[in-house]
């Protein structure tokens, strides 16, 4: 099933194509596309370089995999099961250039995992990513330092028919995307003050 969003202008095709199904294969995720997958995340920009993100990466049937799947809530437990790779990202909270707190930290972890997606399309895979965690027992799991922060989740994997799935999430994976309107998000002048693209400057 495709589920491309419905743009109202082109957009790079992979960025249309994305959505993010809960249902994979079993078909496992090779290391050459895991290993270009974090090559991708590696060049992602951060705050002065300092790139706070870390990964740990489990695999169906491995350990990590395992501990990964336990760290989550129920709810993500039930579809993520599926998924050949999970994927827990992580923040150093501590400035490794200044040794005091990086207020920007999680931002900087999101975009590497937007470079992770970007990848994951190219690559003929999909993404899941997940915030329903309990990221205190996935810290303790894997032992996580204290300057460091267990952020998100990710499911990869090769998108499987909804009909893998159980119970309502079938309807979920079918139901229509919806998103705000640029008029709703970008501003000009004002805050709240829709930027116009119309007008001629
Ligand atoms: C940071 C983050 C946390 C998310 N947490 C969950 C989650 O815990 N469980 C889940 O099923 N989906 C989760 N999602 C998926 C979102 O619900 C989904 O991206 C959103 O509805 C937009 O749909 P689309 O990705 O198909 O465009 C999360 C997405 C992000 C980016």
């Amino acid at each position: 099933m495709e589920k491309p969003a419905l743009t109202n202008l082109d957009i790079n095709p992979l960025l249309k194509k994305r959505w993010s199904p809960r249902s994979f294969t079993s078909q496992k995720v090779e290391n050459d596309v895991l290993a270009r997958i974090f090559e991708a995340a590696r060049w992602a920009p951060s705050s002065s370089n300092i790139q706070p993100w870390r990964f740990i990466v489990g695999r169906k049937g491995d350990k990590t995999w395992d501990m990964i799947l336990e760290s989550l809530v129920d709810f993500n437990q039930k579809w993520a099961k599926l998924a050949p790779v999970l994927v827990l990202s992580v923040g150093n909270k501590i400035s490794s250039k200044t040794n005091k707190p990086n207020k920007i930290f999680q931002y900087d972890v999101g975009q590497s995992v937007a470079y992770i997606t970007f990848q994951v399309m190219q690559e003929g895979l999909f993404i899941h990513q997940m915030g329903g965690l309990n990221t205190e027992k996935a810290a303790k799991l894997f032992q996580v330092p204290e300057d460091y922060q267990v952020l998100t989740a990710m499911a990869i994997g090769h998108k499987g028919e909804p009909e893998l799935l159980e119970g309502d999430f079938v309807k979920m994976e079918k139901s229509d995307r919806d998103r705000l309107t640029a008029a709703e998000l970008v501003f000009e002048e004002a805050f709240g003050n829709s930027a116009d693209f119309s007008a001629i400057r």
